[in-house]
């Protein structure tokens, strides 16, 4: 894979605990909806969502779903690959394998940002498709440590179903081939 980025090494078990508000049904999306579901917020109860699934964030080759944007000087010969950006689009599916059923995406960028350790600074929209969630999103921006087991990352925030959405993420690796750049991750929310 030469001196490209590692891939956020995101083969990785991740649980995801999310907490929203929910009240009334539906969710409308336009300003005045947006306006009505705030007046109605002191009627919300909090709700917890624990979500289980996988994204696969492939760095080369056939079926490629991220790339790098970016790298210092120093990058190549840093012994902790520090200053590598890369973008990705990467599929979420409901178990490891790439061709189990899609949910939806995980769009964002992540870089290498320690001069001591492989660490990452991740900020990524899981953009949820089908069923109930569809349309929803949910915004990670975290701390990657891509070389421990669990890696734990504030939810900063979501739309839709998931609007003022607080809580955790933990990403695990779950498959990672570091001459092919490819890795899958495990991630669990609540
Ligand atoms: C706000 O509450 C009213 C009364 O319960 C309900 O009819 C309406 O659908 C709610 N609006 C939203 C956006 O949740
Ligand atoms: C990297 O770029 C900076 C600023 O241009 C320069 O001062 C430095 O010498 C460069 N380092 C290497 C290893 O090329
Ligand atoms: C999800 O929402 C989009 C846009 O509203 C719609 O086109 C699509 O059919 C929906 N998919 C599912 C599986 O509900
Ligand atoms: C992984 O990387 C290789 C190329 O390095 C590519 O051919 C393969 O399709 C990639 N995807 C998966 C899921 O292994
Ligand atoms: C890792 O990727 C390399 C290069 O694409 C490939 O030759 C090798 O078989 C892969 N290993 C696994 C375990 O998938």
């Amino acid at each position: 894979m030469g001196s490209s980025a590692m891939p956020l090494v995101i083969m990785v078990f991740s649980t995801v605990i999310a907490m929203a508000l929910v009240h009334g049904s539906g969710i409308g999306e336009g300003p005045k909806e947006v306006e009505e579901w705030f007046q109605n917020l002191s009627h919300a109860k909090e709700k917890m969502t624990k979500l289980h699934f996988y994204f696969h964030d492939l760095t080369h080759g056939k079926g490629q779903t991220a790339a790098q944007m970016a790298q210092t000087n120093i990058s190549s010969k840093s012994p902790t690959s520090f200053g590598f950006l890369n973008m990705m689009d990467d599929p979420l599916t409901v178990g490891p394998e790439l061709s189990s059923k899609m949910v939806g995406r995980a769009q964002g960028f992540y870089g290498t940002d320690s001069m001591e350790e492989v660490t990452q600074i991740v900020a990524i929209n899981f953009i949820f498709s089908g069923g109930e969630y569809n349309g929803s999103s949910l915004t990670v921006m975290g701390w990657n440590p891509i070389l421990r087991v669990y890696r734990e990352m504030p939810i900063v925030g979501g739309s839709g179903v998931f609007r003022l959405a607080r809580g955790v993420v933990t990403f695990k690796t779950y498959f990672f081939n570091v001459t092919a750049g490819n890795a899958t991750i495990e991630v669990a929310k609540g």
